[in-house]
C-alpha cells in the first residue's frame, strides 16, 4: 500500500496546548489507594505517596490531572478529606460502591501534584451539592487569608493558596448514572450561577462545563447546545468524554473509532459556533476532552462488583490489561486531538494509575509501564508546538462506524524552537505494510531522522509485572531522508514515531 503526505511550514492548524496531554485520577478503585497512595509500601515518602508510582507519572510528563472525580464527585464532600486524618470520617461512596476512608484529600494531593510537577484540574460536585459549597471550596483551595475558609486551610497546614485555574462545574451531569443527574435546561441554569459566583471570586478562573458523556447520549447534541446557551458568557471550555471498546475483537472496527471521534469534535465546534454567533458573541469557547481512553476489557465482570451488596475498599475495579492493539488505538486518538488542535485545547486521559490506565501496579508490589504508556508518552513528550495540517493521499477502508477510514493514521508537529518534526503514525491495516512518500516543504534542509516503532505480531499482546516490557518500543529502520522528502515503511498494525531535524 502506498499513500502520499505533504506537510507545509506554513499549514498549520494551531499551536498545541500542553494540556493535550493531561491526565485524571478519581477516588475510585485502586487509583488512589493502591496507586499514588499506599503509606506501607517500601517506596512511600512521608505522606504515604508511592515513590515507584511518582517516577513513572512523571515519566509520562502529563502536565495537568483532573480530581477527584470522575462519578465520585458526585456525591463527594470535599470537607471530608481536610483536618487530621484519624478525625475524617469514612463514607459510602454512591458511584463506585466503596467505602472512602478519606485518608487522601485536597491536601495529600495537592502535595503529590506538586512533586509530579503537575497543574490540578478540580472538579466540583454539582450533583449532590450546589453552589455554596462550590465558592467554599474554591474559597479554601484559592484564597490566600483573612476569611472563614481560607484560615480553615491555613489552620491545617497550608499557608499559600494553591491558586487553582482549571475547575470543572459538575461531572458527566447528562449522565441518569449521575448522582444529582439532571436536565439540560435544569444543569446550565446551576453551572452558569455557580459560574457567576465563582466569577464574582476570581475573574480569571478557567471553568468547564459538563458536555455529553459520549456522542451516543440520547441528548446530544442538544445537551451541548441548551447549555452552552445558558452559560457561554460565563465559562472558558465545554467538557467531552469519550471511551472506545473492541467486544468482537475487529481490528478493522475497532480502530475505524477514531473517524467517531474527530465527527463528535467537529459537531461541538459547530455547536458552540453556533452558540456564539447566537450570541453575537466574540469569545471563543473550547474543548476540554477530559475523559478519554480505551475502557472495555473489564467492564462487564465488573458489573457483578458495582450491582453487589458488598462495600469494600479499594477494590480492584476497571483495571483493564491493555494490548498491543490498544496501542494503536491510543495513538489513533491522540492523533485526532493534535489534528483538532484549534478546538481541543485539554484532555486528559482516564485516567493515570491501575483504573483504565496507562500505569499499573499490585498492592504492596511493582509498578510497571501498561501498553498504552508508550504512545501517550511519546505524544507528551514530543507532540509539543504547532499542529500541521497534513495533506494525506492514501488508501482507505469501510468500517461500522464510518466509511473511507484512512489505513494511515498520522498527525504532524513542528517544534520551531528546536527545529525539529514529529510524526506520529499508525498503519491501521492488518495486512499489509504502508509506503508513504512524505514531502517536507518550506521547513530547511533536514539532516537526520529518527524511527521509533511499535509493533508486536499478536494483537494481543500485554505487559504485565513479570513481563513488562512485551510490548515496548525499539529503534526503526522504516525511515529514511532523501532531499525534501521522507521515505516511510511502516509495517502492518504498528506504531511508529518519526523525528525529523
Ligand atoms: O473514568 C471512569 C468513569 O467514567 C468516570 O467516573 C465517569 O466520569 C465516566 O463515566
Amino acid at each position: 500500500m502506498k499513500a502520499r503526505v505533504t506537510a507545509h511550514e506554513r499549514y498549520a492548524v494551531a499551536d498545541i496546548d500542553p494540556r493535550l496531554y493531561g491526565s485524571f485520577l478519581e477516588h475510585l478503585g485502586r487509583a488512589v489507594y493502591g496507586g499514588i497512595y499506599e503509606p506501607d509500601h517500601p517506596t512511600a515518602d512521608d505522606n504515604g505517596m508511592r515513590g515507584d508510582v511518582l517516577e513513572l507519572v512523571k515519566e509520562l510528563d502529563t502536565p495537568v490531572c483532573r480530581y477527584p472525580g470522575g462519578n465520585f464527585v458526585s456525591a463527594y464532600n470535599w470537607e471530608d478529606g481536610i483536618g487530621p486524618k484519624d478525625e475524617r470520617p469514612s463514607r459510602l461512596d454512591l458511584a463506585w460502591h466503596t467505602v472512602e476512608p478519606n485518608h487522601v484529600g485536597i491536601h495529600e494531593y495537592a502535595d503529590w501534584a506538586d512533586k509530579a510537577g503537575i497543574d490540578m484540574m478540580l472538579a466540583l460536585n454539582l450533583g449532590s451539592r450546589g453552589l455554596d459549597e462550590a465558592r467554599a471550596f474554591v474559597e479554601y483551595v484559592n484564597h490566600p487569608g483573612g476569611s472563614y475558609w481560607s484560615d480553615l486551610r491555613k489552620k491545617n497546614g497550608r499557608a499559600d493558596p494553591w491558586n487553582v485555574k482549571m475547575w470543572c462545574l459538575g461531572n458527566e451531569m447528562d449522565g441518569p448514572w449521575q448522582v444529582g443527574h439532571k436536565s439540560a435546561t435544569e444543569y446550565g441554569h446551576l453551572a452558569n450561577e455557580t459560574a457567576k459566583a465563582l466569577r464574582a471570586f476570581d475573574r480569571s478562573l478557567e471553568l468547564i462545563v459538563c458536555g455529553s458523556s459520549h456522542s451516543d447520549m440520547p441528548t446530544y447534541p442538544e445537551w451541548e447546545r441548551t447549555v452552552l446557551e445558558a452559560t457561554y458568557d460565563n465559562v472558558d471550555h465545554i467538557s467531552l468524554h469519550m471511551y472506545f471498546e473492541n467486544y468482537e475483537k475487529n481490528a478493522n472496527n475497532f480502530l475505524a473509532l477514531s473517524e467517531k471521534l474527530g465527527r463528535y469534535i467537529d459537531t461541538v465546534s459547530g455547536t458552540i459556533d453556533f452558540v456564539k454567533a447566537k450570541k453575537r458573541s466574540k469569545k471563543d469557547v473550547t474543548i476540554s476532552f477530559d475523559e478519554w481512553n480505551v475502557w472495555y476489557h473489564t467492564r462487564k465482570q465488573d458489573l457483578s462488583y458495582l450491582h453487589g451488596t458488598e462495600w469494600r475498599f479499594a477494590p480492584p475495579i476497571l483495571e483493564d490489561v491493555y494490548n498491543f492493539e490498544d496501542v494503536l488505538m491510543v495513538g489513533s486518538i491522540l492523533n485526532t486531538f493534535i489534528r483538532r488542535a484549534d478546538r481541543v485545547r485539554i484532555a486528559c486521559i482516564a485516567q493515570l494509575v491501575n483504573v483504565i490506565a496507562p500505569i499499573m501496579t499490585r498492592t504492596g508490589g511493582g509498578a510497571w509501564r501498561q501498553t498504552i504508556f508508550w504512545p501517550f508518552k511519546f505524544a507528551s513528550h514530543h507532540g509539543r508546538g504547532t499542529a500541521l495540517r497534513l495533506s494525506v493521499d492514501g488508501p482507505t477502508y469501510d468500517a461500522d462506524a464510518a466509511s473511507g477510514v484512512p489505513c494511515l493514521d498520522i498527525a504532524g508537529v513542528h517544534d520551531a524552537d528546536g527545529g525539529t518534526l514529529t510524526f506520529f503514525a499508525v498503519n491501521k491495516s492488518g495486512a499489509e505494510a504502508m509506503e508513504v512518500d512524505l514531502a517536507l516543504d518550506g521547513f530547511g534542509a533536514a539532516k537526520s531522522v529518527e524511527h521509533t516503532l511499535i509493533k508486536h505480531d499478536d494483537l494481543q499482546a500485554t505487559n504485565t509485572e513479570d513481563n513488562p516490557d512485551n510490548v515496548a518500543p525499539r529503534k526503526g529502520d522504516g525511515a529514511t531522508l532523501d532531499g525534501g522528502k521522507l521515505a516511510l515503511t511502516l509495517p502492518p498494525h504498528s506504531y511508529s514515531m518519526i523525528r525529523v531535524q
